[in-house]
């Protein structure tokens, strides 16, 4: 399950950055670099990420008009990224120039091109907040609906609650990345997330790749807690 497990590295400073790799490098391929870090810290975090010899997640979520999003998408495809996303939500035109600016920049440079995930409906949200943004489906059959965009629009997959990769699973079929958040130990605290399952529900319903932050980087022992993470049921 260790190769399935991306680390959020939800910190601020490169110090913090910097403990958390030591302790966890040795032991997890990739990690994700979200808004906190980036803001905080710049291109420098996925920098000295890459320097461990490490993959990066860059969690940005772009949302923007397409030709914004094109050319942010080429900015960041400098950075040498395994993957990155963009809202569903921004339309087909936008996912289709997030891909072309990667796409043309990763070519112009010779590198493989970084994997684009489209978010779905964020993990923190449930049916009531959906309703609040006008939205009258149910999460089930909206996170459809987006996956099929994103699929329709040529991304490489995306990021979905733990509850829901079954469906897109069957929906998609298999050559398209699965990507979830949402994750809790049974027992761990839930946070701000609410549409969560454990890791091993995850994986079961076939999820390639879990996003785990808090139970892993606040716990005072981080080794020891992805060891148990992993040899959860
Ligand atoms: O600490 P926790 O395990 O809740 O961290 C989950 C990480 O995944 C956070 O960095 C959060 O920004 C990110 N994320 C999410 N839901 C999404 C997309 C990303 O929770 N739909």
């Amino acid at each position: 399950m260790t190769n399935k497990i991306i680390v959020a590295l939800d910190v601020n400073t490169i110090k913090e950055l910097e403990r958390l790799l030591d302790i966890l490098s040795p032991h997890i391929k990739i990690f994700k670099v979200g808004m906190e870090l980036f803001y905080s810290c710049g291109p420098k975090a996925v920098e000295i990420i890459k320097k461990y010899d490490r993959e990066v997640f860059l969690d940005l979520k772009f949302f923007d008009i397409p030709n914004t999003v094109y050319s942010s998408s080429k900015a960041i495809a400098r950075f040498g990224l395994f993957m990155f996303n963009v809202h569903v939500q921004g339309g087909a035109g936008m996912m289709k120039m997030a891909l072309k600016g990667a796409e043309e920049e990763s070519e112009k440079l010779g590198v493989s091109r970084p994997r684009i995930l489209g978010v779905t409906v964020l993990t923190s949200m449930d049916e009531q907040d959906l309703q609040q943004v006008g939205i009258n489906k149910s999460s089930k059959e909206h996170v459809l609906n987006l996956a099929r965009l994103a699929k329709q629009s040529g991304l490489d997959g995306v990021v979905a609650s733990p509850r829901e990769v079954r469906w897109i699973r069957k929906e998609i079929g298999k050559d398209f990345l699965i990507v979830t958040p949402g994750i809790r130990p049974a027992g761990d605290a839930k946070g701000d997330q609410k549409r969560i399952a454990t890791p091993r529900e995850a994986i079961n319903a076939g999820a390639d790749y879990i996003v785990m932050g808090r139970p892993i980087t606040k716990a005072k022992d981080p080794v020891k807690a992805l060891d148990s993470i992993v040899n959860s049921e």
